[in-house]
């Protein structure tokens, strides 16, 4: 098996129903940060870790997301006649990026979108990148990740410590701390209730995996929700292989759901040097008025 890792999958074939109407007809993927689409920031992200060869797994109103990563002749033509140089650059730099594309032709759950890559991935670890999990570029855990399994040569799940109120939102690990924010996992289970949650410690959409995990995702049956679940696969890769978590302190915004999106938005707004300056002056002013009616009711 080759060791080092080149691939990443992006699963994007979810149905983003707590952003309807939006993703009615829309991929929520393409959601815009600022401007940039969503999935641009994870893509970014995974060629800035060197894993240049990427498979979208994508699904019924999707094709945007195989456009955007296209050329597109009549706007390179416009730019170039309006010698907008810069941006002509920025849209070039997407069409070259090495991008292949699999259908998931049913919504079965992320589990599922993963093993539809089999073909692709062959016998290789590689990355998973859920790209409504945004993580700013300065943060490193792809980059630690993909250097931790170098070391450990086994699955690595992006773990964080997330409020107990919170837990039932994700896949949580039942761990043993091995060394400084490394932590080899006993057992997972899915969107826990918190009395029922084995820790407080959740998955978050960075995955390094092995190949043998296809033929695990093979046998799996639907889980919660109906669905054919990552984490319930990984359970099961247990029985094999040891697992390991990092445990990442950076920033990252959940923008798949609105009250991180919108949080997102701001703190990527406020570092855009085209806007920075005019929004925060506005926001100072938002905030001024929510002070006073605060003082005032
Ligand atoms: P989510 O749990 O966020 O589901 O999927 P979703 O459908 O995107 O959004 P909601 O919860 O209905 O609002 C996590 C990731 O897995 C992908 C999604 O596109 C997202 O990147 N996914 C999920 C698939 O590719 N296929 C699936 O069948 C399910």
């Amino acid at each position: 098996m080759t060791q080092g890792i080149k691939k990443a999958i992006f699963p994007a074939a979810g149905l983003g129903t707590r952003f309807l109407p939006a993703t009615k007809a829309s991929p929520k993927e393409m959601l815009p940060i600022v401007d940039k689409p969503m999935i641009q920031y994870g893509v970014e992200e995974a060629l800035a870790c060197h894993l240049n060869e990427i498979v979208i797994i994508t699904g019924k109103h999707k094709r945007s997301i195989e456009d955007h990563f296209d050329h597109s002749f009549e706007l390179e033509a416009k730019l170039k006649k309006s010698g907008k140089k810069k941006l002509i650059e920025e849209i070039n730099r997407l069409n070259k990026i090495n991008i292949a594309y699999i259908r998931q032709g049913y919504a079965l759950g992320l589990g599922h979108a993963i093993s539809r890559a089999r073909p692709f991935i062959k016998d290789e670890p590689f990355a998973v990148i859920l790209s409504d999990d945004i993580i700013p570029p300065e943060e490193s855990l792809l980059k630690d990740m993909v250097r931790l399994y170098k070391e450990l040569k086994c699955p690595i799940l992006a773990l964080e410590k997330v409020p107990m109120s919170e837990i039932h939102r994700y896949g949580v690990i039942d761990g043993v701390k091995e060394e400084d924010g490394v932590y080899r996992v006993n057992n997972l289970v899915e969107k826990p209730d918190a009395e029922h949650a084995p820790s407080d410690l959740a998955i978050l959409g960075r995955y390094i995996l092995t190949p043998d995990i296809f033929d695990v995702l093979d046998k799996s049956k639907p889980g919660r929700g109906g669905e054919i679940q990552l984490t319930d696969a990984i359970g099961a890769l247990l029985k094999s292989r040891r697992v390991y978590g990092y445990l990442f302190k950076g920033k990252r915004y959940d923008a798949g759901d609105k009250f991180g999106y919108l949080k997102a938005t701001i703190d990527f707004a406020l570092k855009n040097s085209e806007v920075s300056e005019p929004f925060s002056q506005y926001l100072f002013e938002v905030t001024k008025k929510l002070r006073q009616s605060a003082a005032s009711s």
